[in-house]
């Protein structure tokens, strides 16, 4: 953190009270009011913290503005084009790109992790066939506390290193096999000789009774979309780890909880969302009605897979999804798909509409990865359990550094309480 000469004044009560500043290398300077309740008694109200940084960080910089995402200073674009899941999952965890040596050596760490404890299959088998895999992905990760005593201590740099690899190495494993119990089909488990896209493919669509070929285009495809959703700077899930783990849990409960908070249809469940809502509109001719159901104050629904907290210009990796949903349909030979239909035109309708474009809110990556996952063959169910598994390098990479940090603190928010002052109990028979 470097600090400036610049300082902000605060004024109430006829006092004054001076803050530090702080620049980053990119984005806004901030204002450091850590010790604004010690010296002025008052507390900062920021409910979704809309204006608050919670943390240093040198892993992720957005640009919402721009429409910019850079990983350690990559742009995001470059990164998807140029390189591949496993590479960006070191550039993020150690800060540079590897040598090929490096690489090569990273490789074969998480390729020998991807198998989990035998035992783990049985905590599988206590699941409902009809759980969806997002709460199967909650309840196995947490779980694996319980099954890897040797990398639980987080003051241990070798026990978080060990924790981090096994977390990114067994995630496949442990969303392919939530996705074969509950459609019924034996587990298949991971193999060596596969690269992490195509090993995933495997584990979810080969079955014993015959011999499963991974089509490249759709190895490539897979693993694009692991790498646009591999980290995001400090958003809800990222942060609901990071509060989870300043009271030093485990890794593998942090991440549990990360992936319970990326659940939800306000984030990594807006892609399953967005391909419901797509099939619910059908058909072009229905758009309208939709579009008018999302402007109105009354209705609750929303366009899934519009707008972003960040990004209030476009979403850089909605670009490159785009383009891959094109090649795979291609690929595929789904041409005419009713669903990528009503996805161009009702995003077409959007944009022309000036509800949408005066409030900022333009396509997602969600809004078209749900389309390239559904034609690779994917349910709607796996849509988040696969946005879980891509982040879980950010999640562990924001983890990592967030432990390694000495000015690190449990996270404590305020509160601005609305609720009654002290009053005495009332016994039952008065009230
Ligand atoms: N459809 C219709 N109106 C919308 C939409 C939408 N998708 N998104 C925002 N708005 C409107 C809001 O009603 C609000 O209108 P108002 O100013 O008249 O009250 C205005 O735009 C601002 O919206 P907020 O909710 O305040 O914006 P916020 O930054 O808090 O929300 C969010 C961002 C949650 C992503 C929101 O845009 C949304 O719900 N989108 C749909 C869900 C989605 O696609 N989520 C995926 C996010 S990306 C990810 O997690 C990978």
């Amino acid at each position: 953190m470097s600090d400036t000469n610049k300082t902000a004044t605060l004024t109430f009560d006829g006092k004054s009270f001076e803050l530090p500043m702080h620049s980053p290398t990119a984005g806004p300077d901030v204002i450091d009011i850590r010790k604004l309740y010690g010296e002025a008694g008052v507390f900062t109200y920021d409910p979704g913290f809309t204006s608050t940084a919670a943390c240093d960080s040198t892993i992720t910089y957005i640009d919402g503005g721009k429409g910019e995402l850079l990983h350690r200073g990559y742009p995001i674009d470059q990164l998807a084009e140029k390189s591949h899941y496993l590479e960006v999952c070191y550039l993020l965890l150690y800060g540079e790109l590897p040598s090929a040596e490096q690489l090569e050596d990273f490789e074969t760490r998480v390729t020998r992790h991807t198998m989990i404890h035998e035992q783990m299959i049985n905590f599988f088998r206590g699941f409902r066939r009809d759980a969806h895999p997002m709460a199967v992905m909650v309840g196995v990760v947490g779980a694996m506390s319980a099954f890897y005593h040797d990398s639980t201590d987080v003051n241990d740099p070798w026990q978080r290193e060990v924790a981090s690899i096994r977390l990114i190495a067994k995630m496949p494993t442990i969303a392919a096999m939530a996705y074969k119990y509950t459609i019924g089909q034996p587990f298949v488990y991971p193999r060596n000789d596969c690269d992490y896209a195509s090993n995933f493919l495997r584990m979810c669509f080969a079955v014993p009774a015959e011999d499963y070929e991974v089509n490249p285009i759709l190895a490539r495809a897979m693993d694009r979309i692991f790498t646009l959703h591999a980290d995001h700077e400090q958003n809800a899930s990222t942060s609901t780890v990071r509060l989870a783990s300043s009271s030093g849990a485990n890794p593998f409960a942090c991440i549990a909880a990360g992936i319970a908070c990326l659940w939800g249809p306000a984030h990594g469940g807006a892609n399953q969302a967005c391909l419901e809502m797509l099939r619910e509109i059908g058909s072009p001719n229905r758009i309208p009605e939709y579009i008018e159901r999302a402007k109105d104050k009354n209705d609750p629904f929303r366009l899934m897979g519009f707008g972003h907290r960040v990004y209030k210009n476009f979403d850089p990796r909605a670009k490159v999804m785009k383009q891959s949903a094109d090649e795979v349909l291609d690929l595929l030979g789904i041409e005419n798909n009713p669903t990528l239909q009503v996805a161009k035109e009702l995003e077409a309708a959007a944009l022309a509409d000036p509800y949408f474009t005066e409030k900022k809110l333009f396509p997602n990556v969600d809004f078209y990865s749900g389309i390239i996952l559904e034609a690779m063959g994917f349910p709607t169910s796996m849509f988040t359990p696969i946005f879980a598994l891509s982040r879980t390098v950010g999640w562990v990479s924001q983890w990592k550094e967030m432990i390694a940090d000495p000015a690190m603190k449990i996270g404590r928010p305020r509160q601005l309480y609305q609720g009654e002052t002290m009053r005495d109990y009332v016994d039952i028979e008065n009230r």
